[in-house]
């Protein structure tokens, strides 16, 4: 029996990766809680980065309904599990943990089989939207199918 788990993604602006996640998430488990949130508040309230919604959207998941937001300190008590794409966002998640709160937070990348890879790189730097989609796709497929 799958658990029934309320998964919050993180990433830095929430406008890229953690979108990402979110809508194939939702697509895949529709039955359980989840959303996304950025460690900065530098794109609260825009839409996801369109490049991530053109592959998005050719691969079968929507996301142009969400809009960014900060992760703020009550998502540990409002989530189960919180995974983050890179190091700092797990830095910056942990600097607002609140006191006595165990909530696990886990790296996307230990959901992917290739264990040489420990990050999410960043598209909006890189470029690399294609790279991006490929890896949190089967990560959050593998996460879904451990739940
Ligand atoms: P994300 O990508 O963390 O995957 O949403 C970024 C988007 C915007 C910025 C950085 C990362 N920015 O510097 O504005």
């Amino acid at each position: 029996m799958r658990q029934q788990l309320r998964v919050l993604f993180v990433c830095l602006g929430n406008i890229c990766r953690s979108p990402l996640a979110e809508a194939i998430f939702r697509t895949i488990a529709p039955d359980m809680e989840c959303d996304s949130a950025g460690t900065s508040d530098w794109h609260a309230g825009e839409a996801p980065s369109e490049p991530m919604q053109a592959i998005a959207r050719a691969k079968g998941y929507t996301m142009s309904d969400i809009r960014s937001r900060q992760l703020k300190s009550e998502d540990f008590r409002r989530f189960d599990l919180i995974i983050a794409m890179d190091a700092q966002n797990v830095v910056n998640l942990e600097a607002v943990r609140p006191d006595g709160n165990g909530t696990p937070v886990k790296l996307m990348t230990d959901y992917i089989a290739d264990n040489g890879i420990n990050h999410v790189p960043d598209p909006y730097y890189t470029g690399d939207y294609v790279g991006a989609f490929e890896l949190i796709e089967e990560a959050v497929q593998r996460l879904h199918a451990d739940l």
